[in-house]
């Protein structure tokens, strides 16, 4: 299922704006369904901060994921967008008192907590409400996954989590207080992993820890959550526009030891909503360097900063041209040197008023999108609305 633009329709729209295919985000959701379905216990919360579009959340709520939030604010979307409290996790290394407060109030899941004074704070806060928090620790495992430096979580000296030395006594406060309860362990190692190797060696780090919680205090807790991090193809989003969720989960299926009756649960962002989604936008101009051409679009960092910010590859395509190939930096007006989509790329030649698509943008793309140079936040546009 190859993404169709409907470039008609687009003449009429004021670029830049985010393009979201819906009947793949369906696709793609219900594949992520099937696929965990066939596991006994696997759970999939869906992570807001890769896209909290509201008319995007409210489609994934209506499936029935769960949420994995990480601000108050990601709290509250879940909530308006549908997903009932008793599936939402909230994670975070500086969790506000207002912050949990309104997550205790709400009644939600699970606090995925990350030291001791956060677990001081939600005690005092649950017991104001005469409430018991159920919490999960999260754990450091120590990995360092494939993946770009900026986006590996996973490491010892991070800020990320509690470490294996603190673990002890982290437990021992949980068990200490009256309002919160350890029901989990959780863990994450980074994003747009491709390599199931990680994906394996987290497994090996949870049985491990596991066996050790087991042997040393008799602990078996009833919650495995191991993150997200499940990549996507930005080479090639037509042909790997659903990502291998089967695989995925019989990596976890094979490699994580459970214990009776233990749930899994997953914090899938980036793979359920990166492949609907695309920046679209026009060039401006085409520009002659001395030795490069470029063509200024009118989307810059503001609307998709991956690119400036991690040297991100996207798939670049000109709705509009069909001519031979001529080699380009597309680049954006925004009045910094890194406000470049690529160099040295090979689009079809490109004129003024041309139509470009920003491909795989759907995570962590209109999500991070900011203000900069007084530019409006970018539109988005959902393919129902040309139905
Ligand atoms: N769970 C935790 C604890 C996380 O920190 C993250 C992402 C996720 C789940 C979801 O990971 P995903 O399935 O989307 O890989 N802005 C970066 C990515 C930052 C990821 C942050 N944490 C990017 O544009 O590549």
């Amino acid at each position: 299922m190859k993404t169709k633009f409907p470039i008609e329709r687009f003449a009429h729209i004021e670029t830049p704006f985010y393009y979201y295919d819906v009947e793949l985000l369906k696709k793609t959701i219900d594949t992520v369904q099937k696929e965990a379905a066939k596991h006994n216990g696997f759970n999939v919360h869906y992570a807001i901060k890769a896209n909290f579009n509201p008319r995007l959340l409210a489609i994934i709520a209506a499936s029935g994921l769960g949420a994995d939030c990480v601000s108050g604010g990601e709290v509250a979307a879940a909530l308006k967008a549908g997903v009932s409290p008793g599936h939402i996790v909230f994670a975070g290394v500086g969790k506000t008192d207002k912050e949990i407060a309104l997550s205790l109030d709400a009644g939600i899941f699970c606090f995925n907590v990350e030291s001791i004074p956060e677990i001081d704070a939600i005690d005092t806060l649950a017991a104001e409400r005469g409430v018991v928090a159920q919490v999960a620790i999260r754990v450091n495992p120590n990995i360092g996954a494939h993946t770009h430096a900026n986006i590996t979580t996973g490491l010892a000296e991070n800020k990320f989590g509690v470490n294996y030395e603190q673990l002890d006594e982290v437990i021992n406060t949980i068990e200490s207080k009256n309002n919160v309860k350890l029901i989990g362990l959780h863990f994450h190692i980074g994003s747009q992993i491709l390599v199931m190797d990680d994906f394996i060696a987290l497994c090996g780090r949870v049985n491990e820890l596991q066996t050790m919680l087991h042997e040393t205090r008799g602990l078996v807790l009833p919650h495995i959550n191991v993150g997200g991090g499940l990549g996507i193809r930005y080479d090639a989003p037509d042909k790997y526009n659903v990502p291998d969720f089967a695989l995925y989960f019989d990596t976890y299926a094979q490699h994580l030891k459970l214990f009776p009756g233990q749930q899994v649960h997953f914090e899938l962002g980036r793979s359920i909503v990166a492949q609907c989604g695309s920046l679209i936008t026009r060039a401006t101009y085409i520009k002659s360097g001395t030795c490069k051409k470029f063509i200024i679009v009118d989307a810059g960092m503001n609307d998709l900063v991956r690119p400036a910010l991690y040297s991100a590859y996207h798939r670049i395509e000109n709705l509009s041209s069909h001519k031979a190939d001529e080699v380009y930096d597309v680049v954006g007006p925004i009045c910094e040197s890194s406000d470049v989509f690529c160099k040295d790329r090979k689009i079809p030649q490109t004129h003024r008023g041309d139509i470009m698509a920003i491909r795989s943008a759907g995570a962590y793309g209109e999500a991070m999108a900011f203000g900069y140079n007084c530019r409006p936040l970018p539109k988005s546009v959902l393919s129902t609305e040309f139905e």
